[in-house]
């Protein structure tokens, strides 16, 4: 299984934020969450396409994972996808017309996906999903990092590889909230392929040399290895 591990940079630094992310993936990270909220979808304010362009002209060449948590989600689009976005995924309660939305992603050359919070049904997928890069399942709700895992989701996310599985279709299935050693083999078994984990990661540094997080992401990664799928 093809497992990709992408740190929340969230819980980053923000005063170091090039060398946060530089050190992350020296570590052995795969993808740069990226995470976007707007004190209005979400009761938080971060980041923005400024800070995503700023990450690529640092040198940043890994797949930055941008999470809209914002409304309305279709204006702010084509500034992400000229920042150097990889993927852009959005919540379908933030966008007044769904295709609409994500044919805006892939007409500007970056992957597309969906956003499920905790509560949120998974009925837009039956027109979706076959022209989904990407279906993120919230295991909090969306607004803050360092959230306590909601185990519902699990079975969501049996459900979503079902669906992927039965139609063949190729898109990922990501996780995102609460995500840690303890439960990411749990999280893995029921279908999950890529792990978004904040506090987890950016807390534990060991030292202060480019893969001060490498301790983290093997300990991620040897849990992930006990899998069975
Ligand atoms: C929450 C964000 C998450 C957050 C996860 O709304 O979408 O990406 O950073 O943080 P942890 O891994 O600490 O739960
Ligand atoms: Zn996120």
């Amino acid at each position: 299984m093809d497992y990709q591990i992408a740190p929340s940079i969230l819980s980053a630094d923000f005063a170091k934020l090039g060398a946060e992310v530089d050190d992350v993936l020296a570590s052995g990270a795969d993808i740069v969450h990226f995470d976007v909220m707007d004190n209005h979808y979400v009761p938080n304010l971060t980041i923005g396409p400024l800070v995503c362009e700023a990450l690529r002209k640092h040198g940043v060449t890994a797949p930055i994972d941008v999470h809209l948590m914002v409304k309305p989600v279709d204006r702010i689009i084509p500034d992400f996808i000229k920042a150097g976005a990889t993927y852009i995924t959005f919540h379908p309660e933030a966008s007044e017309h769904i295709d609409r939305t994500i044919g805006l992603i892939k007409e500007g050359g970056c992957k597309a996906g969906l956003v499920f919070n905790p509560a949120t049904p998974l009925d837009v997928l039956e027109y979706t999903l076959p022209k989904l890069d990407m279906v993120l399942l919230m295991s909090v709700n969306p607004g803050f990092g360092g959230q306590k895992f909601i185990p519902h989701v699990l079975d969501k996310a049996r459900k979503v590889r079902k669906m992927i599985d039965d139609g063949k279709f190729e898109c990922r299935l990501e996780i995102d909230g609460g995500v840690g050693p303890a439960n990411i083999k749990q999280v893995a078994e029921a279908g999950i392929d890529t792990f978004v984990a904040g506090s987890a990661v950016f807390s534990k540094r060991n030292g202060n040399d480019k893969n001060r997080y490498n301790s983290i992401i093997s300990e991620l990664r040897a849990e992930l290895s006990k899998a069975k799928r």
